[in-house]
């Protein structure tokens, strides 16, 4: 996958807690600095690259000329459209108008988290700014790889993908790559068996917890969300680098209407 010429990637930030780019500064294989170094050239990056200011607007302004139509966009976090975008600008431009103007030259369009996927944590009732995802402003489907934060590797397949391919992976109709969110969670958890037997953890720290029986009575909502979570993991190997595998609940952060917004189910 390593190149002579790396494509250009902009990434740009709006509402959001840039999660998605530590999630990111934690995957092993590739590590980002090989991703950044190696693979594709990381023109603009708010958290990452040394410039500022007017330089920064400068090599994005750069970024976008010298590669016009190759380069790939990438968004982390919700867009606010309320009172005309002015709950978050960057260089004295709204979000709004940055997203549209740097992705109509651009390759492809990635949305990376929630946030930007479905609008996410800043969308969260009563919204008061508006926040809504990357297609709606765009008014256009985009790749969104949705979590809270999203798994790295998730973001770096579909990156590589479009590398070797040339073209994105395909996606469900929520723009959501099928490599990674056409299975539900609780098919592949490492509880499931405890589930299935009826043996459910009823309190943190109970001794159906401390024994690794199923979090559905704590609220998981693996059965309705639709992740590799329980596949792949987060970071480095082994059993404790995702929500359940740490004993806690899954809160269907990747899924819209699921994660945040809906109560948990009632213990019975
Ligand atoms: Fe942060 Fe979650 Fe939004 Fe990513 S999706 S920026 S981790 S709030
Ligand atoms: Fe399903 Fe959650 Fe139980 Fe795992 S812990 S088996 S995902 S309900
Ligand atoms: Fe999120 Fe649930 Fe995975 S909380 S990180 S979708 S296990």
């Amino acid at each position: 996958i390593e190149t002579s010429q790396r494509p250009s990637v902009i990434w740009l930030h709006f509402q959001e807690c840039t999660g998605c780019s530590e999630s990111l500064l934690r995957a092993e294989h590739p590590t980002l600095e090989k991703l950044i170094l190696d693979v594709i050239s990381l023109d603009y990056h708010e958290t990452l690259m040394a410039a500022a200011g007017h330089q920064a607007e400068a090599a994005r302004k750069d970024a976008m000329k010298t590669h016009k139509g190759k380069y790939v966009l990438v968004v982390e976090g919700a867009i606010p459209v309320k009172d005309n975008g002015i709950f978050c600008k960057i260089g004295d431009h709204t979000a709004i108008d940055l997203v549209k103007e740097c992705a109509a030259d651009a390759a492809a369009v990635i949305a990376i988290g929630s946030c930007a996927s479905w609008g996410g944590m800043p969308s969260t009732g009563p919204n008061p700014t508006g926040a809504s995802s990357v297609a709606e402003v765009l008014g256009k489907s985009v790749v969104t790889i949705p979590g809270c934060p999203p798994n790295p590797y998730n973001f770096l397949a579909t990156v590589v993908h479009f590398l070797t391919f040339g073209k994105l992976p395909d996606v469900d109709k929520l723009g959501r790559p099928k490599f990674a969110y056409s299975r539900l969670i609780h098919e592949n958890c490492e509880r499931r068996a405890h589930f299935d037997a009826g043996r459910f953890a009823m309190e943190f720290g109970d001794a159906g917890h401390r024994q690794g029986y199923c979090l559905y009575k704590l609220g998981c909502k693996g059965p309705e969300t639709y992740a590799n979570c329980s596949t792949i993991g987060f970071g480095d190997a082994g059993e404790n680098n995702w929500p359940v595998g740490c004993g806690h609940p899954c809160i269907g952060c990747s899924e819209k209407g699921v994660g945040f917004t809906k109560p948990i189910h009632q213990v019975a």
